[in-house]
């Protein structure tokens, strides 16, 4: 499916060509009223599925809802208020849970970042059928395990607003609205790429 977000485009200032999908992929807080189906959602599973993962533990599980569900309405309740004012907007929520332990019961040091390829694999397959992500790490971790019944070694890492990408500026709070406007910046290279010993290059300020 071709992406139909022309004028949704932000302004993306690479420093070297890559593909259009990783190019165009921005973390919108509005969105389109058209509808995700269950159906879209598991060709997005499905790219999560064939992620890489450390001994291919696969620890990532997936919550879902769709707007006007009780799952969604569950999933908006674990989010913190913040997020809350926009993620109303899209019309599928997903949280993202890693089991941090090993079938033996030893820690999974790489689960976060087995979770963060399977996100990293579903966001693009989701920017190839226009449909935007936008990842939160604002939302109450215990209180997502316990509402959800995941038992104690796990860990809900993220919540996900999935949706088309559009919607009306209004949607946002006015704080908000430069965001979904202004061009994206990035740290240079040079500020984390070492062909040797680490250098200090100075933090970057919060978004
Ligand atoms: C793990 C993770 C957690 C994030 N948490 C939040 C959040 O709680 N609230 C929010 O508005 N944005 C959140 N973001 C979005 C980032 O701020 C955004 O990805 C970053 O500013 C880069 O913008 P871009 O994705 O449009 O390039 C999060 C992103 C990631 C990957």
């Amino acid at each position: 499916m071709d992406i139909n977000t022309t004028d949704l485009f932000k302004k993306t200032p690479t420093e070297h060509e890559v593909h259009d999908l990783i190019k165009n992929r921005w973390s919108p807080r509005t969105f389109s009223d058209q509808p995700v189906s269950q159906k879209e959602l598991q060709v997005l599973f499905e790219a999560g599925r064939w992620a890489p993962s450390s001994s291919n533990l696969q620890p990532w599980n997936i919550v879902w809802g769709i707007k006007g569900s009780e799952a969604y309405d569950r999933i908006m309740n674990v989010l913190v208020e913040f997020n809350q004012k926009w993620a109303k907007n899209a019309p599928v929520l997903l949280l993202g849970v890693v089991n941090t332990k090993t079938a033996k019961g030893d820690d999974n040091y790489h689960a976060p970042h087995d979770l963060g390829s399977f996100s990293a694999n579903m966001a693009l397959q989701a920017q190839s059928m226009g449909i935007a992500f936008h990842q939160m790490a604002g939302l109450d971790f215990e209180k997502a395990k316990k509402e959800f019944k995941f038992p104690d070694t796990y860990h809900v890492a993220t919540a996900i607003a999935v949706g088309y990408y559009g919607g009306e500026l209004s949607n946002v709070p006015d704080f908000l609205q430069e965001a979904e406007t202004g061009e994206r910046s990035r740290k240079k290279q040079n500020d984390f790429v070492f062909n040797g010993d680490y250098r200090e290059t100075g933090d970057v300020k919060e978004e």
